[in-house]
């Protein structure tokens, strides 16, 4: 697939992972997905070639499988090897993060080993805001701050725990254990909330089933190394049951 040339003036934001840019419709934007690899808000930094197609084949792939479960994203297609276009959405400035195992900041904060499992699992709100280490919040923050609605806050909750049901199963079905992950979504003009951002393995943890291998970013987080083998081998088993 040939990548969109657009002129460089239509990119409208660039995050850590992503670029995004302006198309001729102003409901629909295009989102390039970057080879940078960051952590620990951006202090930790690499360039991965590769990253950017393969994170943009799973989320796509992703997006697709929910919205064929009946959950809708701003998802619209795949346009190039590391560009999709999307519905444009106010994105709401909170990560949410569902958990179904302890890892990563959980277990820090609650001084459990990683791997416990958890029998039911944790959604947690974190606010998206760089210059304060995207904090954890309780929905007394998020309504002090005006992020979100109480009506908006259970919807969030419930499309995440929805999404996680699904996508437990999906990864399963691959031999992959879904630990965490996180999500964003965006208002539309109509104020209808939807799912956004991206979903791949640079937002989720998601250990090899029978090995516990993490085959996510935590490879680069941690300095395990073969974080683009990780990703590839994701790819290959998502793409294997497709073509089943
Ligand atoms: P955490 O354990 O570091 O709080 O991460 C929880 C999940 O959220 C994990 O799957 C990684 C994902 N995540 C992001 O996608 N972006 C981030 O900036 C952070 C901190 C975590
Ligand atoms: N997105 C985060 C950053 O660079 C890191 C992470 O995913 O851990 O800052």
């Amino acid at each position: 697939m040939q990548s969109t040339h657009l002129s460089s003036s239509s990119l409208i934001h660039e995050g850590k992972a992503k670029q995004l840019f302006l198309t001729a419709d102003p409901q629909i934007l295009r989102v390039r997905y970057k080879d940078d690899a960051t952590a620990f808000n951006g202090q930790k930094f690499d360039r991965l070639l590769g990253k950017g197609v393969l994170n943009n084949l799973i989320s796509a792939h992703i997006f697709e499988d929910l919205a064929n479960f009946g959950v809708p994203s701003h998802f619209i297609n795949r346009v190039s090897d590391v560009e999709q276009l999307v519905r444009r959405v106010d994105i709401i400035p909170l990560e949410v993060v569902v958990r179904n195992v302890v890892a990563g900041s959980l277990a820090k904060r609650i001084g459990w080993g990683e791997g416990c499992p958890l029998n039911q699992p944790i959604v947690e709100f974190y606010y998206k805001n760089d210059d304060l280490g995207d904090p954890l919040l309780n929905e007394n923050h998020i309504d002090l701050l005006s992020l979100a609605s109480a009506r908006e806050i259970n919807e969030l909750r419930e499309q995440a725990l929805k999404i996680n049901e699904l996508l437990i199963r999906k990864f399963s079905t691959i031999d992959l254990k879904l630990v965490d992950f996180k999500l964003e979504f965006g208002r539309q003009p109509d104020g209808i909330l939807i799912l956004a951002d991206e979903i791949s393995p640079d937002t989720c943890r998601l250990w090899d089933r029978k090995t516990n291998e993490k085959m996510d970013k935590d490879r680069f987080r941690r300095n395990l190394g073969g974080l683009l083998e990780a990703y590839q081998e994701v790819w290959n088993r998502l793409n294997k049951v497709e073509d089943a």
